[in-house]
């Protein structure tokens, strides 16, 4: 991002203190901050905090005689190669919804032809409601570019949509804006699961295979060894994807869980059927291994159920199964761009999984802790890190599907990186 300037506007919300790590992730990818905090956004950071970070005056009033003397509301509006609003709070989005040019904010948002990104964030309520959905179509309409919001316990103490996106995640749709050569306007947009949601179509045109939940290993026709897993971490990714516009086929061991809409589904039991199905779904742009695969299998899976013999109980002979993470990431023509696995781990989380991203041959992967305490299996939130080569990133805990949404839009970061360096 050097050679780019990024107009950041700071509304008045609890989450402008995020908007103090977005501007240090856009620093330390090289690109000009220049700030404006409006006057509800200065009751929850001072311009002196923003100023240090962004290493650059922060801008405040409209009717400063010495700013507009030495740069001008309408230069400041002109020079951005992005405007992001982060927090874009329900007042804002309704005066940029009208037109509204009563500040410094407003002022430039009027005055630029740039691309504007916003990241909502405010009361759940308040994001339902009639007035600021009808702002939010009308902003997509007009070309407005949306990070979120996330959904999940909000400062207000409500749980709902209304989170601002994690700064990482606006950082994904910053670049993804940036590197895109021609910002599109609302055609782009796409009408997601929330009906009215607008995101980008980070992965229009991609196929991208996803494999969930757990599998059943028989052991005669009446029982088998399985394990906890939901299926909902991989059933979120896979819509998550289907909302940037992929094509998603998902294998799914046995859930509970209702048939996604628009993903092409194929249920399999065991480890070997979804193998099979894995390999026949091929190519791919992507495949992420999210299924808790049974690492066994009884030797020979008894025909008639088998019954207790005396006191002595039935010896079960147990095979290993075939690794579908690892037969997924072998070398060859079909082998997706990107391979993402998950480590589920009870201890030694992260040296177990950078073992594993060797082991597998994988391009990322995934560590969560599975232990009873953490609640993953089963539960709506995680708690994951992504390791990438080298580099380990800890996420926060995040709803299952913020953790699908983000980990999607960074690996249409990666495709878009691939296709960059390739032409
Ligand atoms: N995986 C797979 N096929 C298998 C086993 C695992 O595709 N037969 C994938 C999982 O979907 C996950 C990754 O490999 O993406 C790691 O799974 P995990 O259960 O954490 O590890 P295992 O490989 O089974 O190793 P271990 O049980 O020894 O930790």
């Amino acid at each position: 991002m050097h050679d780019k300037t990024i107009l950041l506007i700071i509304g008045g919300g609890i989450a402008a203190y995020k908007t103090l790590e977005l501007i240090r992730l856009l620093k330390k990818r090289g690109a000009t901050v220049r700030a404006i905090l409006t006057t509800g956004g200065a009751e929850f950071v001072t311009p002196l905090s923003v100023s240090t970070l962004a290493g650059d005056k922060t801008f405040t009033d409209l009717f400063d005689l010495d700013d507009e003397a030495k740069i001008g509301h309408i230069q400041l509006a002109r020079d951005a190669d992005l405007i992001v609003v982060a927090p874009a709070t329900a007042d804002l989005m309704a005066k940029m919804a009208v037109g509204l040019a009563n500040d410094l904010a407003t002022t430039c948002l009027l005055a630029s032809n740039s691309p504007i990104l916003i990241a909502p964030a405010m009361n759940p309520v308040m994001y339902e409601a009639k007035a600021t959905k009808r702002n939010r179509t009308q902003l997509a309409e007009d070309g407005v570019h949306f990070a979120g919001p996330a959904s999940g316990d909000m400062a207000c103490g409500e749980e709902g949509e209304g989170r601002m996106l994690e700064p990482a995640l606006i950082l994904n749709k910053i670049d993804a804006l940036l590197n895109q050569k021609k910002i599109e306007g609302p055609k782009s947009l796409l009408l997601s699961g929330h009906s009215d949601r607008p995101s980008e179509l980070l992965l229009e045109g991609r196929h991208v295979l996803v494999t969930a939940g757990p599998t059943h290993e028989p052991i005669d026709p009446v029982r088998y060894i399985a394990n906890h897993s939901s299926g909902k971490q991989g059933y979120a990714i896979a819509m998550a994807a289907r909302d940037l516009g992929a094509s998603v086929t998902l294998i799914s061991g046995p859930t509970s869980l209702p048939v996604p809409d628009g993903i092409e589904m194929v249920r399999v039991e065991t480890a070997e059927q979804m193998l099979s199905a894995a390999k026949t779904t091929l190519p791919a742009d992507i495949a992420v291994c999210a299924a808790a695969v049974g690492d066994w299998r009884v030797a020979k899976n008894a025909d008639h159920k088998i019954k207790k013999a005396g006191s002595k109980p039935p010896v079960l002979g147990l095979v290993e199964n075939p690794d579908i993470l690892k037969t997924l990431s072998q070398k060859g023509p079909k082998r997706p761009q990107l391979v993402i696995g998950f480590a589920a781990e009870t201890q030694d989380l992260i040296a177990n999984a950078r073992k594993k991203l060797k082991a597998k041959g994988c391009d990322w992967i995934v560590a969560n802790d599975v232990s009873a305490s953490s609640g993953t299996f089963g539960g709506d939130r995680n708690q994951v890190t992504l390791i990438i080569d080298q580099e380990v990133e800890k996420w926060p805990s995040l709803d299952k599907q913020e953790v699908a949404q983000r980990l999607m839009v960074e690996a249409a970061g990666r495709l878009t990186n691939n296709k960059q360096a390739a032409e």
